[in-house]
């Protein structure tokens, strides 16, 4: 893998600006890596209150930090100052690299790539960050789909490492090169997958979740898996609670899409235990009650 970003980087167009559309969890993360790794970023959203979710949760990471002792308040200022929130597109007209992280609807996110293609140079690189739609479906919202490839980071995105970057069959080796450049100037690591459902993250984990439920329908108790994986076998963290953090409906719908993608390998049981929440619409930390409840951030005891 590391070989495979060498070699696209070597190719690639260094990234001075970017742009991010869409100031959620994802976006407001991904415009606050960018620019804690000196690489000034447009973020872009439909309201000001998005927007300022966005920045506060830029301003919350930056004030631990400081508080900690790790940057000062100058460096706190330069990195704010480095996000530049805007409602309009025309702000993003000098990006080299454009990360899509709007939500997760097909329709919308055709509609904004379109948008998107219309406000930037003709050498910018178009990306999305969209976990389970297909690429080569939201390349045909552009007009020069070589020019654009998936760019899938992880929650949270500055803690988690990785990014997927995911070709279409039209990509160009420029795009991928470039992609992969911006997220090493990130300080992520970077994977080049082919487009298919799940990309290669949750082609790994959701085979893991699916037999993790099939235990529980044989009576196993998910605090004592969460307990195994976590204590003796040395998983940062177990199923259940992975899947509470994660998103209880994010899993659910993921699922729907490997289910879909891949009929006999991947059947969905809709008896299982994601299922069962999702139906309560106990949907994890989000909603403080998942498998597990919360109180805060804190992993809480079962009612
Ligand atoms: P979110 O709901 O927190 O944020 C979406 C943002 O998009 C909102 O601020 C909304 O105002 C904005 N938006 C909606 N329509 C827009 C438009 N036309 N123009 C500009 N902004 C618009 O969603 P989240 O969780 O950040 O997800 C965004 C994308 O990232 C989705 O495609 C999701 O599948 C993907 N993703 C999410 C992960 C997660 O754990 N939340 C992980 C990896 C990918």
């Amino acid at each position: 893998v590391k070989s495979l970003a060498k070699k696209f980087s070597a190719k690639g167009s260094k990234t001075a600006h970017a742009a991010v559309i869409g100031a959620g969890i994802m976006g407001g993360g991904i415009a606050y890596q960018s620019a804690s790794k000196k690489v000034p970023v447009v973020m872009k959203d439909i309201a000001d209150s998005a927007i300022e979710l966005g920045l506060s949760e830029a301003s919350k990471l930056l004030g631990k930090q400081l508080e900690r002792g790790k940057i000062t308040a100058d460096k706190m200022a330069t990195v704010l100052n480095a996000i530049h929130p805007s409602l309009s597109y025309q702000a993003i007209g000098n990006s080299d690299v454009v990360v899509e992280a709007v939500v997760e609807n097909p329709k919308v996110k055709a509609t904004v790539l379109a948008e998107v293609e219309q406000h930037v140079a003709e050498t910018a690189v178009i990306t999305s960050n969209t976990s389970t739609i297909s690429i080569n479906q939201l390349a045909q919202a552009l007009q020069k789909p070589e020019r654009f490839c998936g760019m899938h980071f992880f929650n949270p995105v500055h803690r988690m490492p990785l990014v997927e970057v995911i070709k279409s069959n039209k990509t160009s080796e420029a795009t991928v090169a470039t992609v992969v450049g911006y997220a090493t100037q990130m300080g992520k690591t970077a994977i080049v997958v082919n487009d298919c459902p799940g990309f290669f993250v949750n082609r790994v984990l959701f085979p893991y979740f699916a037999g993790f439920c099939q235990l529980l329908a044989d009576g196993a108790d998910f605090q004592q898996i969460d307990k195994v994986m976590e204590k003796t076998f040395g998983w940062p963290m177990g199923p259940a609670y992975l899947l509470d953090v994660v998103g209880i409906d994010t899993a659910h719908h993921a699922q729907q899409v490997m289910a879909e993608g891949f009929p006999e390998r991947m059947a969905v049981t809709y008896e299982d235990a994601i299922h069962k929440l999702f139906s309560a619409g106990h949907y994890g930390q989000k909603t403080k009650q998942g498998f597990y409840q919360y109180s805060l951030d804190k992993r809480g005891k079962l009612a």
